[in-house]
């Protein structure tokens, strides 16, 4: 079957899209689905987050249970989530605790681990294709005191709003060389290669769209010709712009974003000098089930 993000498969993408536009989910209330206990999921639980991430390929949870990090990757078990891309900062699980470091040198160094806004991206833009992050999840355990609100968008979406406009933007950005991430240390602190590659890429196995970007204007280099320029621009301008595809999500204690690895950010914020906010994160290199 002709895939719809083959830019030579204008039928297939026309029917994809308009399917899409139609599902799409627009307010923020409708992400949110209330669960009881995330580690023992009823099948009409199961059923409502897996509906919201097959249309905007996210969902957020909501739980008055309180999980550790076990309890998470027992809530992603039960969604198809099974192969975590572990770090060596990582707690044991696999799962990262986001918090603010002043005291470890090692960690304060990287934008997660400070109060400071994050720009959009993708989780894992600067990995090796092998272990490309196809869903993430970012759970709740302390809000700030004030501020760091999520904007999330489907970076299905954005294709389609890209491909709209211009299928050049598209062409570009599926570039084997649109985008390199020179060698550094990654956020989490671990040496790793330059890493050039697309923005856009499809799924060889599932036919499923990835998207590798960040907005950061430092440690990147986009390919230097007009068509990357133009593209990148009109990528900025849609992420910048009042897309009612664009939602501002506040998480709660026992809340979480689940999702195929949308494009998001962070706005900075202020701790509660008592209860500084606190995230798991879990990367994935499997895809939510039945997306
Ligand atoms: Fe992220």
């Amino acid at each position: 079957m002709a895939n719809p993000f083959d830019l030579d498969s204008q039928d297939a993408y026309l029917r994809w899209r308009g399917h899409k536009l139609v599902s799409a989910i627009t307010s923020p209330d409708e992400l949110i689905v209330e669960i009881n206990d995330p580690c023992q999921l009823t099948a009409a639980e199961k059923e409502a987050l897996l509906l919201r991430c097959r249309r905007s390929n996210m969902v957020i949870y909501a739980s008055n249970t309180r999980i550790d990090e076990q309890g998470l990757q027992r809530l992603c078990l039960q969604l198809g989530l099974v192969r975590l891309d572990a770090n060596w900062l990582a707690g044991e699980q696999g799962i990262t605790r986001i918090t603010v470091c002043n005291n470890d040198g090692q960690r304060q160094a990287y934008i997660p681990y400070t109060d400071r806004a994050i720009r959009w991206h993708t989780d894992g833009y600067y990995n090796p294709p092998e272990r490309q992050i196809r869903a993430m999840v970012l759970h709740c355990a302390q809000n700030a005191g004030r501020g760091g609100e999520n904007r999330v968008m489907d970076h299905e979406i954005a294709y389609l709003m890209l491909r709209d406009a211009n299928p050049d933007y598209i062409r570009a950005l599926s570039a084997p060389d649109a985008m390199t991430i020179p060698a550094r240390d990654d956020e989490n602190g671990v040496a790793r290669a330059a890493q050039t590659g697309p923005v856009f890429s499809v799924g060889q196995a599932n036919g499923a769209l990835h998207m590798r970007y960040t907005a950061r204007t430092r440690s990147i280099e986009w390919k230097q010709d007009d068509a990357t320029r133009a593209a990148v621009a009109a990528l900025e301008q849609l992420l910048a712009s009042a897309s009612p595809h664009i939602h501002q999500v506040q998480l709660e204690p026992g809340m979480g974003l689940l999702c195929n690895n949308v494009l998001h950010d962070r706005a900075a914020f202020t701790d509660d000098a008592i209860r500084p906010r606190l995230l798991y994160r879990a990367r994935y290199l499997d895809r939510l089930t039945t997306t």
